[in-house]
């Protein structure tokens, strides 16, 4: 079961500040629980763990059972932000680091991701590996509309098309959208796709646990299930109106050492597998909180690499860090270091030792050096990497985070920010309808 440490603030705060900050977090849960806070148009994910049905999974499974009996070795799951870090999260933390080099790959249906960028690059060397495999593809975007998606879409809907012919396209192709609107949708229909909805009232960054995560992770052969159950745990644990709800204690403490100073968060793991758990939790926190000139900004690093990258910052830079460690109990593998008779290295105290060992106490040292170094922790910790776990990181990182905007006073479920860079980018492009926006941009460029 997930578990929240926060004994690595206790000397950078009073008991006092973190009672009243856990009454403010409490305050956010009942606006919360009550859906009377701003965005609460926006609170489908709150009980997706328990509700999703089981006949969602099965659809999903029935699609993986019949492009394996296809023979389909690749598909190419596209979709930007809250359309993508989710699946790739759960993908990068459940898969063998090396899958692809094994030889048993060459059975398997690989999943691999587009649409997540513009680079000319990036898709066209994903054209090389399409023209080499047994392509299928699953197109994801909430609104339909968003333009790396769409453009990359173009382009393996031409490939897969010119491959198969239109008809086994439609077969090939499967569309996570929105129940109604859409160019996504309009083209779904007119093009017979298959299509799973993504509800009105859940937002991109929470949609994990709908099917923009749900069929990417069963078609990589994740068991969903596990991970829904994991969820539906952390549901129950974060419902409880509680100062021991660890959602409620993660945000009350963000927020007063945000307060006090801390205006950085760093997501920090001692596993490369949970590289993208940052990226996802970054998405999650930024979009939701960095907003009317306020929030923690997140960022993410993995220790022990970039230790010797980030560690003299983290140790020795400007104070306004945290850090939150999620910390992994256990290995899923088991190897010993070996004896070397020469000894050259000076390592063989390590003989006999796992590597785990090793990180275990790589992680306890960086804890106990950056708490003297001035940067808090707070630890969340796991009991293993695995579809549950995961499940209940996800929805514990969810539902503290709705908590956690509500203290700070935001809405967490909207992002207007995002709508500048694209008003530029059309313009910047030609689109019709922005031609006097472009003129302004063509005289400040000069
Ligand atoms: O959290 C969000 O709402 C955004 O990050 C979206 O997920 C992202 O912009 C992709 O949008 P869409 O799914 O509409 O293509």
């Amino acid at each position: 079961m997930l578990k929240i440490n926060l004994g690595g603030c206790a000397s950078f705060v009073k008991e006092d500040d973190y009672s009243k900050y856990v009454e403010k977090a409490l305050g956010a849960f009942d606006t919360l629980e009550a859906e009377t806070g701003a965005g609460n148009d926006f609170l489908g994910w709150k009980h997706l763990p328990t509700t999703t049905p089981e006949s969602l999974v099965a659809d999903c499974e029935a699609i993986r059972d019949e492009w394996k009996a296809k023979g389909v070795n690749l598909v190419i799951v596209i979709g930007i932000g809250g359309s993508y870090l989710g699946a790739k999260c759960a993908l990068e933390a459940l898969s063998h680091s090396f899958a692809r080099h094994l030889s048993s790959a060459r059975d398997s249906m690989e999943v691999v991701f587009a649409g997540q960028n513009l680079s000319e690059e990036y898709i066209s060397e994903l054209m090389d590996l399409a023209a080499e495999r047994n392509v299928a593809a699953v197109v994801i975007s909430k609104s339909g509309t968003t333009t790396e998606p769409a453009v990359a879409f173009r382009q393996i809907k031409n490939h897969i098309e010119e491959k198969y012919g239109k008809a086994e396209a439609a077969k090939r192709i499967v569309a996570v959208t929105d129940a109604r609107r859409g160019a996504l949708k309009s083209l779904s229909t007119q093009e017979g796709y298959r299509t799973f909805v993504i509800e009105d009232n859940v937002g991109g960054r929470f949609s994990v646990l709908t099917p923009v995560g749900i069929l990417p992770i069963v078609l990589a052969g994740f068991d969903i299930r596990k991970m829904l159950a994991g969820a539906a745990e952390m549901e129950k644990i974060t419902a409880e109106r509680s100062a021991e709800n660890p959602a409620v204690q993660y945000a009350a403490m963000r927020n007063l050492l945000y307060d006090q100073g801390k205006k950085i968060e760093i997501l920090v793991s001692y596993n490369p597998k949970l590289q993208y758990l940052g990226e996802w939790w970054k998405q999650l926190y930024g979009e939701s909180e960095g907003k009317d000139g306020k929030g923690i900004f997140p960022a993410s690093v993995n220790f022990t690499t970039d230790l010797h990258s980030m560690g003299q910052y983290i140790q020795d830079g400007e104070r306004i860090l945290m850090e939150t460690v999620v910390s992994v109990e256990n290995s899923n593998r088991s190897m010993t270091i070996v004896d070397d008779p020469q000894n050259l290295d000076g390592l063989n105290f390590l003989t006999g030792k796992h590597m785990e060992h090793c990180n275990a106490m790589a992680e306890l040292g960086t804890k106990l050096a950056h708490i003297d170094g001035g940067v808090p922790q707070l630890s969340v910790s796991i009991e293993r990497i695995d579809e549950y776990n995961l499940g209940s990181l996800f929805y514990f990182f969810e539902k503290a985070c709705g908590i956690s905007a509500y203290i700070l006073g935001v809405n967490p479920f909207n992002q207007p920010g995002v709508e500048a860079y694209k008003k530029n980018m059309f313009a910047l492009l030609g689109k019709p309808g922005y031609e006097a926006q472009a003129e302004e941009l063509k005289k400040r460029l000069g």
